[in-house]
């Protein structure tokens, strides 16, 4: 393991004296004092253990000896922590990474936006309705949804509302896995039951025919069940944009020297809060588990060459992940320019496509929505350029569910403008539905191999 210079400068706290920017004002200071330390009380939600566990496998995505599938909500909410939700989340990332697994034949990192994705950055900090200015929504773990002023008042015991919700669905997946949901034996226990008949259901299963008689003629010849030596692993992430949420769960393992940020895995700096001077960069500065920074248009070379400088000056491997999300109209511009920035500072990051982001507009009726056809577009255009440019894309970032929601436009039934409204459900983002999730995955399978040609 490498040994990172011990920072005599940085403490859980030391992101206070810097710009931060997308933080609510909280009516009552003493209040959320109050919160941060019952939550610093709590024990953590995830160990050490597991988040270097996930480092090293990020490393060898980086390799190109794996791939990530990242993949959840774009925010979770404290009502839909219930175990019909957890578990069809989990369902389709495991029928997704096996697609993916048979047909790049790598091992893949699977990864939730999950157990603590409950903030949101907003474009304003206030909203008006007729003539009437509230604070925005920032998400559940900041505030309510509905449009009145106690609901809308930041309020700082929603964190620890949300921690536990967060430990239960880890619990609750953690459990699921452990007591074999997840065995590779039995992929009928993730079949959805709304989707037996469509196309992408038949290849799936086809594909999985195929997958268990090589799994019954590889274990003849090892002569033991493969679970035994490859069980599934399930790991968690979220935006780490609230920071008084992230530092009460900092800390630092004398075992290790190093602090860690307990409440997540992997967790993420969003488009918006990347500033280098900024108290984000502060905050992740000073923490050992492997990050990812969102990357859009804007950023220049010498910022993403200035994070990768702050963030990661020992080259750790597995440490640093770039998620860009350019957009299907602005990818083929920027991706090269990107790659090259990072080649030139000798230092390796993962590549991740997130062809979500990008590639979100608004209906003539003001629906947020985003179209397959520009999603595949993108992803396709991430592949081929990392090629070209004798680069590898290592993984791939998506908002999803595993309902059947109508939110995204296109895709093999032709989903239309007119069918958003049958069923939207989500309070921010659109969101791939279990079809259109799982024709991405197919698709990777049979086109998506980072060295094969698209
Ligand atoms: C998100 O992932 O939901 C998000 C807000 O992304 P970005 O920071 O890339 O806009
Ligand atoms: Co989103």
């Amino acid at each position: 393991m490498i040994q990172a210079r011990t920072l005599t400068d940085w403490h859980p706290a030391s992101w206070q004296t810097r710009q931060a920017a997308q933080q609510p004002t909280y009516p009552d200071p003493e209040k959320l004092a109050r919160a941060v330390s019952e939550l610093s009380a709590l024990p953590p939600i995830v160990t050490s253990w597991e988040i270097e566990a996930l480092k090293d496998k990020l490393a060898a995505a980086q390799r190109g000896e794996a791939f990530l599938l990242q993949g959840g909500d774009c925010a979770e909410n404290l009502a839909d922590c219930t175990s019909d939700n957890i578990v069809q989340k989990l369902k389709i990332l495991l029928q997704m990474s096996l697609v993916m697994l048979v047909g790049l034949k790598q091992p893949i990192i699977r990864v939730g936006r999950m157990a603590g994705q409950y903030a949101k950055p907003r474009s304003a900090d206030l909203e008006t309705r007729d003539g009437k200015s509230l604070p925005s929504y920032r998400g559940d773990l900041i505030n309510r949804i509905p449009f009145t002023e106690a609901d809308r008042a930041p309020d700082p015991e929603l964190m620890l509302r949300a921690y536990e919700r967060a430990a239960l669905t880890l619990n609750f997946v953690r459990s699921l896995i452990d007591g074999g949901f997840a065995d590779l034996h039995h992929p009928e226990n993730w079949d959805l039951d709304f989707v037996r008949e469509t196309e992408a259901a038949q290849e799936y299963h086809a594909l999985v025919a195929s997958l268990s008689s090589s799994l019954g003629v590889f274990e003849a010849i090892a002569g033991e069940p493969m679970h035994r030596t490859h069980r599934v692993e399930f790991y968690s992430s979220h935006e780490g944009l609230h920071l008084p949420y992230e530092q009460a769960q900092t800390r630092y393992l004398p075992r290790r020297q190093r602090w860690y940020n307990l409440t997540t895995h992997y967790p993420w700096i969003g488009m918006r809060t990347a500033d280098l001077a900024g108290a984000h960069v502060e905050y992740f500065r000073g923490i050992a588990n492997p990050m990812a920074i969102k990357i859009g248009t804007g950023v220049s070379d010498s910022h993403l060459q200035g994070l990768i400088e702050v963030l990661n000056p020992d080259n750790e491997p597995g440490r640093l992940t770039f998620i860009t999300r350019f957009g299907a109209k602005n990818v083929e511009e920027h991706l090269p320019r990107v790659i090259r920035a990072v080649r030139a500072t000798g230092s390796r990051v993962l590549w991740v496509c997130d062809p979500m982001h990008g590639n979100t507009e608004s209906t003539a009726e003001g629906i947020k929505t985003r179209r397959f056809d520009n999603i595949l577009a993108e992803l396709r255009a991430a592949v081929r350029i990392h090629r070209e440019a004798g680069s590898v894309l290592g993984g791939v970032h998506l908002e999803l569910t595993g309902e059947n929601v109508t939110e995204c436009i296109g895709g093999a039934r032709g989903l239309k403008e007119s069918d958003l409204a049958r069923a939207y459900k989500s309070t921010v983002d659109p969101r791939l539905n279990y079809e259109q999730a799982m024709e991405i995955a197919l698709w990777f399978a049979k086109k998506g191999g980072a060295r094969q040609p698209s």
